[in-house]
C-alpha cells in the first residue's frame, strides 16, 4: 500500500547524518505532499519550549499566515491541549477551526511526542472531504515516533 511504501523513504531522510532536523522535517512534508494524492497540506507545528503556542517549523503546499497558533485555538491548538489524534472528516462542521485555505475539506492532526511530552504535530490538510482513515493515523503516528527520534 501506498502509505507503507513511503516509511522507506522516509527513514531514508531521517537517517541523513549530515541535515538538521528542521531541515529533515522539511524534506518529510515535501516528500508526504507530493506523493500522497489527497495530502494537500503538509506542516509540522512544535511547542514554544515556554509559551502556550505552536509556531509552524516547516510545511509543503500553499503558503498560510497562521504560522503561530496559541494553545486551544483551532485543530492544532486544541491538539496542543488533548494529546490526542483530531480527525476532522468536515472542517465547515467545526466551531473551533482556523481556516488556512477555502479549498480544505478534511484535516488530520497528530501529537508529536518526545520522552511522553506532547512538542508539537503534524497537520495534513485535504481538498477532498473524509479524507483520512485509521491506516493514515497509523502511518502518520509512525513518522512522528521516527521525527522524535532526531529533535
Ligand atoms: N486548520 C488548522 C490551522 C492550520 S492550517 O490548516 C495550515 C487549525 O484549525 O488548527
Amino acid at each position: 500500500m501506498k502509505l507503507e511504501s513511503l516509511k522507506e523513504q522516509v527513514t531514508a531522510i531521517i537517517e541523513l547524518s549530515t541535515q538538521e532536523a528542521r531541515v529533515k522535517m522539511q524534506e518529510i512534508c515535501d516528500l508526504l505532499q507530493d506523493q500522497v494524492s489527497y495530502y494537500d497540506w503538509v506542516g509540522f507545528y512544535m511547542a514554544h519550549e515556554t509559551e502556550p503556542t505552536l509556531h509552524l517549523w516547516s510545511q509543503a503546499g500553499e503558503p498560510t499566515d497562521h504560522t503561530i497558533i496559541p494553545f486551544g485555538k483551532g485543530i492544532c491548538g486544541q491538539v496542543a491541549v488533548s494529546n490526542k489524534n483530531f480527525v476532522v472528516d468536515d472542517v465547515h462542521a467545526q466551531d473551533n477551526y482556523i481556516a488556512c485555505s477555502i479549498h480544505v475539506k478534511s484535516e488530520v492532526v497528530i501529537p508529536l511526542f518526545k520522552n511522553g511530552k506532547n512538542i508539537g504535530q503534524i497537520d495534513i490538510d485535504s481538498n477532498t472531504a473524509q479524507a483520512f482513515t485509521t491506516a493514515d493515523e497509523r502511518f502518520l503516528e509512525w513518522v512522528n515516533e521516527q521525527v522524535g527520534t532526531i529533535l
